[in-house]
């Protein structure tokens, strides 16, 4: 054994003990994401960039919330392969390496898929293509054997729309159909105790792409092809909402015999839509006893690979938005209160109350962690050329830029241990449809 994969395999017992003792805190405390969910039996993900780990807030939330990390980009051919046989794994072993010294599990994504390829790939002609791909498939489940709990073996391999084909590419156009078949016998080979999945968008309600997918699956197990999970990315917006058949779906997938995974979960919009949206996810999740966890697509609304639309969990300063709050309270556990990582106490999370043309009321509701607070203050910050015109329930003051407003109590600092109150405020909008965003509450 190489002597990376001993010094892992030696932090992978740490980790076991790690997890027995998280899961024995579970009871008493289920105030992040990752011990909420532990209670449920799952798990609590996130994607991961290598380059934002050296950041302190970003790894102090993904540390605190999560039990589970999907590389975002580094597992990926043209990061792990990008000539012929040259592999490198310094990215992806920067995370594997944060993620067990965390106790925290890692998904695999991904060995087959069209995009994010090394241009050496698409000219191979079929022979070559084979044994690149299984090459490929290998030497990545060998590198990580023993420390990936589920692998994307192929993803996006199905075409949107009515027609349930399956999606040109070089291994569908020089390999035919059975490529699927043969990246996931492969996988099995090379690491037999990761569970292995397909995973794919669109594929979230009943539909003609995934009802593709199905007959794929049910075929696979009707003949023994080894595959044992399916992930639904779940990339959501207004024009693809959380479909009404979510849950249904989910479970027409887990009937087959497979276990299913929520792999990619972000939802563009704010506020209470946002919240209700993401908790529908989680309880669709809860409610299916083989979807075994969540991942949602990223840490924090700066780095999502939505440039706008602000699809995720925590706000670009890492304020827990109110979405946070809708998972965590769907998982079960004690929302909005005392952040245990950083013993903050009090939390602010941001919500629009009304809109109109030119202008809206954001709301901000402040609560006490696990202690009484005398006074609290926070930060509202907005995108110019936006102005605030009124504020109510608090005293503010303003910044030199007149973009980052602090926020004080009026006759409402004094909270009991996890009480709530809220102060509001209007903005011109000036043209901006940016969402402000919420700063880090702070107690005396
Ligand atoms: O790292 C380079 C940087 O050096 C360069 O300066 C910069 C210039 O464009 O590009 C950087 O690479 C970008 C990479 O993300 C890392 O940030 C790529 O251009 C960009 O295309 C790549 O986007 C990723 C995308 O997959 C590519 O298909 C996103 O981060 C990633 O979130 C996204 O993830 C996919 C899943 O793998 C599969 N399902 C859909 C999902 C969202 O698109």
């Amino acid at each position: 054994m190489h002597l990376t994969h001993l010094l892992r395999a030696a932090t992978a017992g740490l980790i076991a003990a790690t997890a027995l003792t998280a899961a024995a805190h579970t009871a008493e405390a289920a105030d992040t994401l990752g011990s909420a969910a532990a209670g449920q039996g799952r798990y609590f993900g996130t994607a991961v960039a290598a380059s934002h780990l050296g950041e302190s807030d970003y790894a102090a939330t993904l540390d605190r919330e999560f039990t589970s990390v999907t590389p975002e980009n580094e597992m990926k051919w043209d990061a792990t392969e990008p000539t012929r046989g040259g592999f490198t794994f310094t990215a992806a072993d920067q995370i594997v390496n944060h993620a067990q010294s965390h106790g925290m599990d890692v998904r695999g994504h991904t060995l087959v898929w069209h995009s994010q390829l090394p241009s050496w790939v698409s000219p191979l002609g079929a022979t070559d293509l084979r044994t690149a791909m299984n090459s490929h498939i290998t030497q990545l489940m060998t590198h990580y054997k023993g420390e990936i709990h589920s692998w994307d073996v192929v993803n996006e391999a199905f075409q949107d729309g009515s027609s349930g084909a399956r999606r040109s590419s070089p291994f569908q156009d020089k390999l035919g159909d059975g490529f699927i078949e043969e990246a996931f016998r492969t996988a099995r080979a090379a690491d037999p105790a990761a569970k292995l999945c397909y995973n794919d968008y669109n594929t979230d309600g009943v539909n003609a792409k995934s009802n593709a997918v199905y007959a794929m699956v049910k075929d696979f197990k009707a003949r023994g092809v080894p595959i044992d999970c399916v992930g639904f990315q779940s990339h959501f917006n207004s024009a693809s909402p959380v479909p009404a058949d979510y849950q249904a779906n989910l479970q027409r997938f887990a009937d087959l015999g497979v276990d299913v995974q929520i792999t990619e979960l972000d939802i563009e919009g704010s506020g209470t839509a946002q919240a209700t949206s993401y908790g529908n996810v989680v309880k669709a999740c809860l409610a299916v006893s083989r979807c075994t966890g969540l991942t949602v697509w990223g840490v924090t609304d700066k780095y999502s690979w939505r440039s706008s639309g602000t699809p995720l969990l925590f706000d670009g300063s890492y304020a827990k938005k109110p979405a946070y709050n809708a998972v965590l309270t769907a998982l079960g556990g004690t929302g909005g209160g005392t952040d245990p990582g950083t013993g903050a106490a009090c939390t602010a999370t941001y919500s629009t109350d009304a809109q109109w043309n030119d202008g809206y009321n954001g709301k901000v509701t402040v609560t006490a962690g696990t202690a009484p607070v005398g006074a609290w203050t926070t930060t509202v910050t907005l995108t110019a050329p936006q102005k605030v015109t009124a504020v109510w329930n608090a005293t503010a003051t303003w910044d030199s830029s007149g973009n980052v407003m602090t926020v004080k109590p009026s006759w409402n600092g004094s909270l009991a241990a996890g009480a709530s109150t809220s102060f509001g405020f209007t903005v011109a909008k000036n043209g901006s449809v940016a969402v402000p965003t919420v700063g880090t509450c702070t107690a005396s």
